[in-house]
């Protein structure tokens, strides 16, 4: 410390008379775009997150020695009544940094101007949407997890459970529910582990940045950082008050949940149209005209959701391209586009999660379904291969025969044999042991018999649930860690303030 700075210990102020907002000077307080200008009603959502950051910044002021103790003190009380009073009841401002402020100011006088000292409301709202976006996206870390807890209750209870796989949404080959459920569960996975890596770059501090210049008072970044539950602080001062990228990020993240979501659901209201899978009603809405319906709105609600949180991309991404440093005020509206992503994502997840969860799957629907359009041609031209036929004449046999079963209603064994004699001028029985045509011609055989790592046989499926378990456990325990780091720094904090009030 130098000693010399004469703002070391701010003095008292002189006073401001009479305006309506006593932090805003007369000339900057309304006009026509007063209300185009205010981000009071929209920093509704970041009312607690500036009450925790003005006490901190508070706290580690009177620590430094930068405003006295007693008027520490006094403006933590102050703003203990504010926050009992609720956002609702602040004066009006421009937004809910500056009308904090204000209602410090009216509360106890000048000296509530010693709050603002050593910042800017730039790192201070940077401060504010990163404090609460951890909430919310430790929440939309919560409801990936469940819906992951969903869809492994899915496949424990569908291991063997042999349903139709498509592609093109063509009947593909046969395999089973729970290496469906497995396979968005995998991308689910991925979506919580995103989030978990966004989380670690939005829990850095940027207060103490100012307004992007840094200040001459000896503040303690830090401590500032340790009191609000962060894990480290955003060096560059002017990074720290201009950059949106964070919030970006999440969005994005959202947004590919979102994308994963919509699939997941389109499946199942496909699934549900089949009548292979039931919707408790809980998930389903009814027609206002046609009594019997039952459809599956939720699920298309949920698939809709990615419209929204591509929105949330789109929008932020165009406020952020292009600006400038360091802080211009089209941030403001960056925020909101956050909000809203994880509102509708989180919400669009937990609604999947309830639907996959409370499902039924109809097995004998499944059953019959699941070699439909010979979906087991695949296993047996491999059956041919392995027996020796080059892999591509096998495919030719196997094709013949499914144009003849397409074409007429041959059976499957007869077309076959059939082919073999057009492509290959021989028995099949010449290359192949007829029981094991039944055998690959069955789908529950034909899913047993694909084992390879990460398919679909039974067999295969047990390493795949017990990875993704293990999985889902680790995310679980960081995620907790963290919901309980903050829970730990909001806790101090108050410890600290106590100390003051
Ligand atoms: N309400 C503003 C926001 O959300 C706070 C920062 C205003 N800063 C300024 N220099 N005008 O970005």
């Amino acid at each position: 410390m130098t000693g010399e700075k004469a703002h070391e210990m701010v003095a008292d102020g002189d006073g401001i008379d009479g305006d309506e907002s006593v932090v805003r000077r007369d000339r900057f307080s309304g006009g026509p775009a007063r209300s185009f200008l205010s981000s009071l009603e929209a920093d509704r959502r970041i009312f607690e997150a500036d009450l925790a950051v003005d006490r901190a910044h508070v706290l580690m002021l009177a620590e430094q020695g930068i405003i006295e103790d007693d008027v520490a003190g006094q403006i933590l009380t102050a703003l203990d009544a504010i926050e009992v009073d609720g956002h609702g009841s602040l004066p009006d401002g421009e937004d809910v940094h500056e009308a904090i402020e204000t209602a410090v100011i009216d509360r106890i006088g000048d000296d509530g101007g010693k709050m603002h000292t050593a910042r800017s409301r730039n790192d201070e709202v940077a401060a504010c949407i990163r404090y609460r976006l951890r909430e919310g996206v430790l929440e939309a870390i919560e409801t990936t997890l469940a819906l992951r807890e969903s869809l492994l209750a899915v496949a424990d209870e569908h291991r063997e459970t042999v349903m139709p796989g498509y592609t093109h949404l063509q009947p593909a080959q046969p395999t089973t529910v729970a290496h469906w459920a497995l396979s968005y569960e995998g991308a689910v996975r991925r979506d919580t582990a995103r989030l978990l890596e966004a989380y670690g770059r939005i829990n850095q501090s940027p207060l103490g940045g100012a307004a992007f210049a840094g200040t001459t008072f000896d503040i303690d970044r830090e401590r500032v950082a340790e009191l609000l539950g962060f894990d480290g602080i955003v060096e560059n001062s002017m990074d720290a008050a201009s950059s949106r990228d964070v919030l970006l990020e999440t969005v994005q993240a959202l947004s590919t949940h979102a994308t994963t979501l919509s699939g997941l659901a389109e499946d199942v209201v496909i699934f549900a149209n089949r009548g292979f899978v039931d919707l408790s009603d809980d998930y389903a809405s009814t027609s206002s005209i046609m009594p019997q319906k039952k459809n599956p709105d939720t699920l298309e609600l949920v698939r809709a959701v990615a419209g929204d949180a591509a929105s949330g991309v789109q929008g932020l991404t165009t406020t952020l391209t292009g600006l400038p440093r360091a802080y211009n005020r089209d941030l403001q509206r960056a925020t909101t586009h956050a909000w809203e992503t994880v509102d509708a994502v989180v919400e669009a997840s937990e609604v999947a999660a309830g639907a996959v969860a409370t499902a039924d799957w109809n097995e004998e629907t499944l059953a019959a379904e699941a070699d439909a359009g010979f979906s087991t041609a695949t296993g047996v031209a491999d059956l041919l291969a392995a027996n020796g036929l080059p892999f591509r004449s096998a495919h030719e046999v196997v094709a013949v025969a499914a144009e003849t079963i397409a074409e007429s209603n041959t059976g499957e064994g007869d077309a076959l044999e059939a082919a073999a004699a057009e492509v290959l001028g021989e028995s099949l029985s010449a290359f192949v042991d007829p029981d094991a045509v039944e055998d690959a011609l069955d789908p529950a055989e034909s899913v047993a018999s694909r084992d390879s790592r990460g398919g679909p046989a039974p067999d295969a499926i047990v390493p795949q649930l017990e990875a993704a378990r293990e999985a889902r456990d680790a995310h679980e325990a960081t995620r907790s860690a963290e919901a309980t780091a903050l829970e730990d720094a909001r806790v101090a904090l108050r410890e600290e303030v106590n100390g003051y009030v």
